[in-house]
């Protein structure tokens, strides 16, 4: 007998968008303006945007999106925002979320490689962490994401074996500083 997981996945629209916000909202520190979540429902194709549901219950939510530069051979994703209930975590809904952006990250890159002129050749999909956030940092280490190397000649932050941007949360968190975490595709 097969068991069918209790998690699925959904985009994000107009009608779902409080939950999206709702879940935000009691998962992480920092407060994100509403220009932030209109960006959620925005359907470009730059934007990746979902919600998980645990059985019925909306309980998780990643948002991402295409940052890479012009002339870039790497395609470049950003995940912006990844949380999930305190209730349901450790049962795998994030690493379900983390799963869809890569499937859509590899999509598009696949895409791409099918035309004659694409000009990506490899992915890379990035985040931003408080340094001090061990949980989230495991969880991404067991997604197979690794600290970005500093630029050459950067002095290291302590403690840190990669880039870390100091004061990225701009005293909203304490302490404020960012390690970039990155998994190449
Ligand atoms: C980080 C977060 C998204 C993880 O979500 P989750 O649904 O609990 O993660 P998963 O259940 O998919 O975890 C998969 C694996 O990651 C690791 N992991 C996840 N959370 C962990 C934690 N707090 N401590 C240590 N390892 C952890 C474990 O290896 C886990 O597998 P296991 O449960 O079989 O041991 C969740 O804790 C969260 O929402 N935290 C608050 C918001 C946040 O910090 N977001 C990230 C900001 S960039």
């Amino acid at each position: 007998m097969s068991s069918r997981s209790p998690v699925s996945i959904d985009k994000v629209y107009p009608n779902n968008l409080g939950q999206f916000r709702q879940i935000h909202s009691s998962s992480l520190p920092v407060v994100y303006s509403d220009t932030f979540f209109q960006k959620a429902i925005e359907t470009t194709g730059s934007v990746f945007s979902r919600i998980a549901y645990y059985n019925d219950a909306a309980v998780g939510c990643i948002f991402g999106r295409d940052v890479t530069p012009a002339g870039s051979s790497t395609f470049a994703v950003e995940i912006l925002t990844l949380c999930v209930l305190p209730a349901y975590r450790r049962s795998g809904v994030a690493s379900e979320l983390v799963s869809s952006l890569i499937a859509w990250t590899r999509g598009h890159l696949s895409r791409e490689a099918a035309s004659d002129d694409s000009p990506f050749t490899s992915a890379r999909v990035f985040l931003h962490v408080q340094t001090s956030n061990s949980g989230a940092r495991a969880f991404y280490a067991a997604q197979g994401f690794t600290p970005a190397p500093l630029p050459e000649g950067a002095a290291p932050f302590p403690g840190e074996a990669g880039l870390v941007v100091s004061g990225y949360y701009k005293g909203r968190v304490t302490p404020d500083d960012a390690a970039v975490l990155e998994r190449l595709l």
